[in-house]
């Protein structure tokens, strides 16, 4: 089914009269598998390991797994129901709920937030994938990475190359636009119905073989060894801050997935899937890393250095390295490109549904644009690394911005929309959950979730 066009006449109309003309997930399992495509991306193979090998391996794990399952997956289920019930892009969203509600139409900044807020991440995530590409790339093309100065050396010359990084970027851009120019069903849906099964084999071969050559026990002491001395404040920041990250929370991007959801699916029982599939695939990838990093040697905390330099050099010493090497970029390249198409889309969908713009354009002029910062995000590296904003490099400001403050900040608007201000009755309509489990969730959005961010966010401010 593809968008119908909204006539010049109906723009800036009720959203709610586009409600008929919108697509929807050909199931309740096309949206499970569209939304662990969200969530299931950089921040899992990339981040969380690296996350882990800096902030003390379990203590990092066991903070992060209380996030998911107090903070971000009750969320998760608000940012759906919210889509859901509004049957729009972010923006509209959240005008139409607080019509229903007759709350304040400031609300509405909050799908506003959540749509420009997923445009910044995808400027730096498209040059994070576009380095992911190049290792794909050279994995493929045979390059061995023998030693330590050779996997430092390739690193930063792939940094220091601005057209190298720049053409990467672009490579990816184009992929990601692509997908999401075709349209709902058969773009998205159809672009993750091929990448995720894939993505999922390729992860179980890595594990088996991380358990065969690597030293998967001592990644598992590393990953789950309870630790409770090692948990400090900076460990709690940055596990809440990435539990939001990796299930794509307060971006918008869950809220218009959702808006493409049935009324039938039941959210509670669906998002568990997500919530589950993407925690675990972080931890099966963890391991992975870790039992080959360990296997050689290596330092875990290398920071975002870990599966660039450090892993390369681990599957270089490895027999049948190379093929597994081109397989591990492979996979993290469908991970990267299905969270970035969910990037893109909340903002397009917007362009589509309220301002008439056909599918193709609104998602190749938003992905100009975005192409347009990441270019800069590249050069910042090398050509104008003197460039600074207060005192941060463009990448870490862009990151900065969308993780520390926009992220925290609808996280918590989400949780007291839902929970405070819309009606206790639609939200239990939408819900349908037994009066208990209705009830915890309820608690965990109104009480926890607002206060538990606010006090991290503070004490991030302050740090
Ligand atoms: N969750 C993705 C990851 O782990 C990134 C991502 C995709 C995202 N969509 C998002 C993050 C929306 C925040 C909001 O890599």
């Amino acid at each position: 089914m593809r968008f119908a066009w909204i006539p010049p006449i109906c723009r800036g109309c009720s959203d709610m009269k586009t409600s008929s003309s919108r697509s929807s997930w050909s199931s309740r399992w096309a949206f499970i598998l569209v939304t662990i495509g969200s969530s299931v991306g950089l921040g899992n193979i990339w981040k969380f390991p690296y996350m882990t090998g800096s902030h003390g391996g379990s203590a990092f794990v066991l903070v992060y797994l209380l996030c998911v399952l107090l903070i971000s997956w009750p969320l998760m289920m608000a940012e759906i129901l919210i889509g859901r019930r509004g049957r729009g892009n972010p923006v509209s969203a959240m005008r139409s709920t607080a019509r229903e509600c007759g709350a304040s139409s400031l609300w509405v900044l909050v799908g506003w937030a959540g749509a420009l807020g997923a445009l910044l991440i995808l400027s730096f995530y498209g040059v994070v994938a576009g380095w992911i590409v190049d290792y794909l790339f050279k994995a493929f093309s045979g390059v061995r990475i023998e030693t330590v100065q050779d996997a430092k050396q390739s690193f930063d010359a792939l940094m220091n190359d601005p057209r190298q990084l720049i053409l990467w970027q672009t490579l990816f851009m184009v992929f990601t636009v692509s997908v999401v120019a075709r349209g709902v069903v058969s773009g998205i849906e159809l672009a993750n119905k091929i990448m995720m099964p894939g993505l999922f084999i390729i992860l179980l071969c890595l594990v088996f073989w991380g358990a065969l050559a690597g030293d998967m026990s001592a990644a598992a002491h590393f990953l789950f060894d309870i630790r409770f001395e090692a948990i400090t404040p900076k460990v709690v920041l940055a596990a809440v801050g990435h539990a939001f990250f990796s299930l794509s929370i307060g971006m918008g991007a869950i809220m218009t997935y959702g808006s493409y959801l049935g009324k039938e699916s039941n959210i509670a029982t669906t998002s568990v899937w997500v919530a589950v599939s993407d925690t675990l695939i972080g931890l099966l990838a963890g391991l992975a890393i870790f039992s080959l990093t360990f296997r050689h040697g290596l330092a875990p905390a290398e920071g975002p250095g870990l599966i660039l330099q450090t892993l390369p050099l681990a599957f270089s010493h490895m027999p049948g390295g190379g093929l597994f090497a081109a397989l591990f970029f492979l996979l993290v390249s469908f991970a990267a490109w299905t969270s970035a198409i969910s990037l893109l889309e909340p903002f397009v969908a917007w362009l589509v549904e309220n301002r008439g713009v056909r599918r193709s354009l609104a998602a190749w002029g938003t992905g100009l644009a975005v192409w347009l910062l990441g270019m800069c995000v590249c050069l910042s590296f090398n050509v104008w690394s003197d460039f600074s904003l207060f005192g941060h490099t463009l990448f870490d400001a862009l990151d900065g911005v969308t993780s520390r403050l926009l992220m925290p900040l609808s996280g918590i608007a989400i949780g007291v929309y839902v929970g405070w201000v819309m009606e206790r009755k639609s939200v239990e309509d939408e819900m349908r959950l037994g009066s208990g489990a209705f009830s915890a969730w309820f608690a965990m959005l109104r009480y926890l979730a607002p206060v538990g961010i606010a006090f991290v966010f503070i004490h991030a401010l302050n740090g």
